[in-house]
């Protein structure tokens, strides 16, 4: 008896991790969907951005990040970040393999479905190209379509900084978006979760011809079909808090929050972390 009411009310939260703050457009997306869970947000600023780096090195700090998650009682932890999941995704499932993982992968399979001009888009960074997850997902899902790669590192460097709106983003945006556009392309992924911050001018540079997809919302649902199938859902009414924590500036953070999601928050909602020895926890 006592262990079904533990299920139903699986108060634990959910883990959600990027190098930054671009895993919050995945958030958002799960709060939206799971009003009731508890999220625990891990921000790896104090290494972002991750898409320069080794594949190597970026499998290390996810790994890092997870494990402190899992050490604080996630139930489930999303990957929401589209870099570490190429690098990491196979890795984390091994490591912890009682902790289900949700990752991401640049949405190619809608996208080849959809497209009326068999040429297809894909922006993202320049690891998650490198990584074999791309490389899979074009095999799986692009038959017979053309697909055109651009890597954006400027758009998360913008979205760090909370400027997604500005003349900076909307250069940023038709240069990188212009050798795509050339091609012909009628759908264009957003394959990096700092992205869709940038959505508004993105879309107003590529026109209603060009279908832009965020896997957002689908992520928020695989969370939730994981959840169910697992019975650790959280059943209460209550709404679901969120702690964000991150390894880089908490102030910063809290005002790049603000300037992405809108969101208020008090000094204490945003936690501070320390990498000390390979392994992350608060800082003192
Ligand atoms: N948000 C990330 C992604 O989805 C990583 C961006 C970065 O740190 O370079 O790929």
């Amino acid at each position: 008896m006592a262990s079904d009411i533990t299920l139903l009310y699986d108060t634990r939260p959910i883990g959600v991790l990027d190098s930054g703050v671009g895993g919050l457009s995945v958030l958002r997306e799960i709060r939206a969907l799971l009003p009731h869970e508890h999220i625990l947000y891990a921000a790896d600023q104090g290494h972002v951005p991750y898409g320069p780096r080794s594949i190597e090195e970026v499998r290390t700090f996810t790994l890092g990040v997870a494990r402190f998650l899992i050490e604080h009682k996630a139930k489930l932890v999303v990957v929401a970040c589209n870099t570490a999941s190429a690098a990491a995704l196979y890795t984390l499932r091994e490591a912890f393999p009682e902790t289900p993982f949700v990752g991401m992968e640049p949405a190619v399979k809608p996208a080849a479905r959809d497209t009326r001009t068999g040429r297809i888009g894909v922006i993202a960074t320049e690891a998650t190209f490198q990584g074999e997850l791309y490389a899979s997902v074009v095999g799986r899902f692009a038959n017979g379509v053309q697909v055109e790669t651009q890597a954006c590192p400027e758009f998360v460097l913008l979205a760090e900084a909370g400027e997604t709106s500005g003349d900076a983003a909307r250069e940023a945006v038709r240069r990188r978006l212009a050798p795509l556009l050339a091609a012909g392309i009628d759908q264009l992924v957003l394959g990096c979760t700092h992205f869709p911050f940038l959505r508004a001018i993105i879309e107003a540079e590529v026109g209603p011809g060009v279908c832009v997809i965020d896997p957002g919302a689908a992520i928020a649902r695989q969370v939730r079909r994981v959840l169910d199938g697992r019975g650790l859902l959280n059943g209460s009414d209550a709404p679901g808090g969120v702690t964000y924590t991150t390894s880089g500036d908490p102030a910063a953070f809290r005002r790049v929050l603000n300037a992405l999601l809108g969101i208020d928050t008090r000094p204490d909602d945003v936690l501070a972390l320390r990498w000390n020895g390979g392994l992350l926890g608060w800082a003192e």
